[in-house]
């Protein structure tokens, strides 16, 4: 039997170990270093010929520096003959799966390129933004949703009467079905345009059922908090009662959060694929049961 080892990569440290630990693994051990212009270095002393590592190693910002420590992780353990899975939790770059506007660069695509290149074999991640994506990969990828853990943290830590789970744009819709179906909840879908060119969003929508009502807003991403803000904008002027955000992951650049509780926001909510104040949902079991189902 193929000996199974964690690389908790330093993006993911404390998530790397979790996950070991549900899976009863032995963590890789490592020197890792950071240079005072940025620069990474690991040091590998353990022979991983022929063991199978899952480095966990999530690419939340700064997310080119976190794909440039997998990768050199990766390539290194590649070739002294382990099989490397790269379990990203936060997949940077997913939301550049395709050319929107012409001579864009499809840079998931460079994403999966680069990582083949560096040695790794498999993906796992959780909730890629669009089920497109896994189309660019040319070797396997996997996708593990986060839905189930954000409803058992809503049922036991969110107060919610009676909600109504929104969906802000049609991109999210299977995921906030997916939501609203778990938690038994009916779902409204709202319909978003985002100015390619100024990143602007906005809201287009008529009545919507949610006068005295909770609302869950339900994203696989925040970042800016723009399509949240939005959101709670338009359901709070239509008289909801309150409005909660649910994502997988929480990047909330810069002042996102503020904006997000500005706009009226009770609670942001995202699980640990991105460390941070609102990443209160743990991913380390789903990733782990998929995990377990991985050959070697
Ligand atoms: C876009 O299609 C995604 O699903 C999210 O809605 C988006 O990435 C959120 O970004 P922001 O928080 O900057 O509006």
């Amino acid at each position: 039997m193929v000996e199974k080892l964690v690389l908790a990569g330093p993006a993911s440290v404390e998530l790397g170990k979790s996950v070991a630990g549900k899976l009863g693994l032995g963590l890789l051990e490592h020197e890792f270093r950071q240079f005072p212009d940025g620069e990474s270095k690991f040091r590998f002393e353990s022979s991983v010929a022929g063991k199978s590592v899952f480095i966990v190693q999530s690419t939340y910002p700064p997310a080119d520096q976190h794909l440039m420590q997998l990768m050199m992780a990766s390539h290194h353990l590649s070739q002294e003959g382990a099989k490397v899975t790269a379990v990203m939790p936060y997949l940077a770059y997913s939301r550049q799966d395709k050319e929107f506007l012409p001579g864009e660069v499809l840079s998931l695509g460079v994403v999966a390129h680069l990582l083949r290149a560096a040695g790794v074999r498999r993906v796992v991640v959780v909730d890629i933004h669009s089920m497109e994506g896994l189309s660019l990969f040319s070797f396997p990828i996997y996708s593990v949703s986060a839905v189930p853990d954000l409803v058992g943290y809503a049922r036991a830590h969110l107060k919610l009467t009676d909600p109504v789970v929104i969906s802000p744009d049609f991109g999210a819709s299977k995921r906030t079905e997916a939501f609203a179906k778990l938690y038994g909840a009916k779902m409204l879908q709202l319909s978003k345009a985002r100015d390619r060119e100024t990143g602007e969003v906005k809201m287009g929508q008529g009545y919507l059922e949610v006068k005295g009502k909770d609302v869950v807003i339900v994203d696989d991403i925040i970042s800016l908090g723009s399509t949240a803000t939005a959101a709670t904008e338009l359901v709070l002027r239509q008289g909801a009662a309150q409005v909660v955000a649910l994502c997988s992951h929480a990047l909330l650049v810069g002042d996102a959060a503020e904006r997000m509780k500005k706009a009226g926001v009770k609670t942001i909510v995202g699980t640990n694929s991105v460390p941070g104040e609102f990443s209160v949902v743990d991913v380390s079991d789903a990733l782990a049961s998929h995990l377990r189902t991985l050959e070697e």
